[in-house]
């Protein structure tokens, strides 16, 4: 029996908490947020939770805790992370590793200190379509994969505008730190890792520059509770598009937060001499190699069928990190295999910020 505690009763944690409740093997002795009234609305919903705090420190100095989920907003990542680490507490951390490089960095370097297990919310690794690509690249089916092609595009839906999200000190960047981590990460995983060699991009902070005229479409506006647009911050990028030289072949990307284009695109595509792929993000995808058209299985499953409707990959994510912290091996999240993608993030920012190619 492994005891947790949560920390962040936010809207991420509706995806963790029924994952918990439902495995035999967690007990969940802890939510904490600093408004309790969210912790204390958890505890009404999963019967499993057993108290309610707001200072996380309660659960770090309790010796019977094992591990801690870090799910509250990126900046206040590191802080919690070492200091759980430092307690002897394995950690479960939501993505982005934090709001840089550097930081993520000395997070990884104190879990292998204290030889504890530190994994990040990279959920679409969990996908079971994600898996099934990734086999088929290792099995040549793509041949060579000289072309990636990343669109992580929707069309006026800022988050939270003027709050956490959008004020970089506390997220450390917009679209390409929110929405990018995850597309890169899957790149990365797919491709069965790549070393960068250089990179360029451009940023744009352009669709909220005046925050009070800025329009959203109806119900697009999430993390809705957060925003703050009297006295709030948007300094992060709402698009993004850049370019990535691998020993693996490139990566080239366009992601928007916001645009003046009605359509979403969320995809990735896979360019092989033998094979091609279109995923769609956070589905299935379709493979063609010029005489067959193969679909994968969808991933929107919600088994096994519980209560709570969650999507099958976060139940694997969270059933993946409790076995890691009970058999002492290290799940495909781990943060040793998520730094590599951390480090594209911040080149990335660099070379928007710098106005130039940045050679690794
Ligand atoms: N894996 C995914 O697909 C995914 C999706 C959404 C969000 N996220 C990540 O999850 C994190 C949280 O995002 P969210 O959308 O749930 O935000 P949120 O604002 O809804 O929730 C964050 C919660 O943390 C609480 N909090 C802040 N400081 C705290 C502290 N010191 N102690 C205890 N609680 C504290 C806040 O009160 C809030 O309730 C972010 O890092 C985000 O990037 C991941």
């Amino acid at each position: 029996m492994k005891v947790i505690a949560v920390i962040g009763c936010g809207r991420i944690s509706t995806k963790h908490f029924p994952a918990l409740q439902v495995n035999e093997n967690v007990r969940i002795k802890y939510a904490c947020d600093i408004i309790i009234e969210k912790a204390e609305k958890a505890k009404e919903k999963y019967s499993k939770i057993e108290n309610v705090i707001s200072d996380y420190n309660i659960a770090l100095n309790d010796s019977e805790v094992d591990a801690v989920y870090v799910l509250t907003p990126n900046f206040k990542h590191y802080t919690i992370t070492m200091a759980a680490l430092k307690a002897g507490k394995h950690v479960f951390c939501e993505k982005p590793i934090t709001v840089n490089y550097e930081l993520s960095l000395e997070m990884a370097k104190e879990a292998e200190k204290q030889n504890k297990m530190l994994c990040i919310g990279v959920v679409n690794r969990f996908n079971k379509a994600i898996e099934t690509l990734r086999d088929m690249v290792k099995d040549g089916k793509f041949g060579n994969i000289y072309h990636v092609y990343c669109s992580f595009r929707s069309c006026r839906c800022i988050p939270g505008l003027g709050g956490a999200f959008t004020n970089k000190a506390e997220s450390g960047g917009g679209v390409l730190i929110d929405w990018g981590v995850h597309f890169f990460d899957l790149v990365y995983y797919v491709l069965g890792g790549f070393k960068i060699k250089n990179i360029t991009s451009n940023a744009y902070s352009e669709m909220a520059k005046d925050m009070k005229s800025y329009v959203y479409k109806k119900g697009t506006m999430w993390a809705e509770d957060t925003s703050d647009i009297e006295n709030g911050v948007n300094d992060v990028d709402d698009f993004i598009s850049g370019y990535i030289r691998t020993d693996k072949g490139s990566i080239s990307f366009n992601g928007a937060w916001a645009q003046n284009i009605e359509d979403n695109e969320m995809f990735i595509d896979f360019l092989g001499d033998k094979g091609g792929a279109r995923l769609s993000y956070g589905g299935n995808f379709t493979f063609f190699d010029g005489a067959t058209i193969t679909s994968s299985a969808s991933d929107i499953s919600f088994e096994p069928v519980t209560e709570f409707k969650i999507p099958d990959m976060f139940l694997q994510e969270n059933n993946g990190f409790i076995d890691s912290i009970t058999t002492g091996e290290k799940a495909r999240n781990h943060i040793e295999y998520v730094l590599e993608s951390a480090k594209l993030l911040d080149g990335l920012y660099k070379s928007s910020e710098l106005d130039k190619e940045i050679s690794f």
